[in-house]
């Protein structure tokens, strides 16, 4: 855990209404939280602002969908699923986040733009049981292999869907 807070197990969830925004630079540091992420997330914006997403970095969440995420908008395109997030009182909340690059008048992508809202109970059961066994694969594998490991269960749980269609089906 990058941030030192102990997960509580207690839930928190957005309202049915709620949009949490981040934007960050190319590196991913914070630029800029919408109020509904600093309240939730509990950091202040001070802290929030110049740090990486990490700091809400749940310890359930498999270090695979990570990888996805950031091969996915490296390579300019949106990347949409679903994350289990920590805030600093170590409550989690569960989003269903849609991440896409951003560009300079160069067209080279110059930070990125997270929108997450809250995703169907549903989902987030799915997620859950999906995200247990890719961070049981992970875990077995070791640090070395854990990625791919990961990604692994995941592409096995896809079924033949593209893992789009996959998450929105979930
Ligand atoms: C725009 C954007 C939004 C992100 N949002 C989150 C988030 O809500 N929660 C999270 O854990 N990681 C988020 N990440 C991914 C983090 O950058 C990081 O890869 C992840 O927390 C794993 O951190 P670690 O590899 O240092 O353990 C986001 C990345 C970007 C670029």
């Amino acid at each position: 855990m990058k941030s030192g807070v102990t997960p509580t197990g207690v839930e928190r969830s957005l309202g049915d209404d709620d949009f949490i925004v981040t934007k960050t630079d190319a590196k991913g540091r914070i630029l800029y939280a919408n109020r509904i992420f600093i309240a939730l997330s509990g950091f202040s914006e001070a802290e929030l602002l110049g740090s990486q997403h990490n700091i809400i970095r749940h310890p359930d969440m498999p270090r695979s969908v990570f990888k996805l995420l950031w091969d996915t908008i490296a390579t300019g395109q949106e990347f949409i699923g679903y994350v289990k997030n920590m805030a600093k009182d170590g409550s989690y909340y569960w989003v269903l986040a849609t991440v896409t690059p951003d560009r300079d008048a160069q067209h080279n992508i110059s930070g990125y733009t997270s929108v997450r809202r809250k995703p169907r109970a549903t989902a987030v059961k799915a997620a859950t049981v999906l995200y247990k066994d890719m961070l049981a694969a992970e875990g077995r594998a070791g640090a070395r292999d854990a990625i791919d490991a990961g990604a692994a269960v995941l592409n096995q749980a896809l079924n033949g869907k593209s893992y789009e269609q996959f998450v929105l089906a979930l």
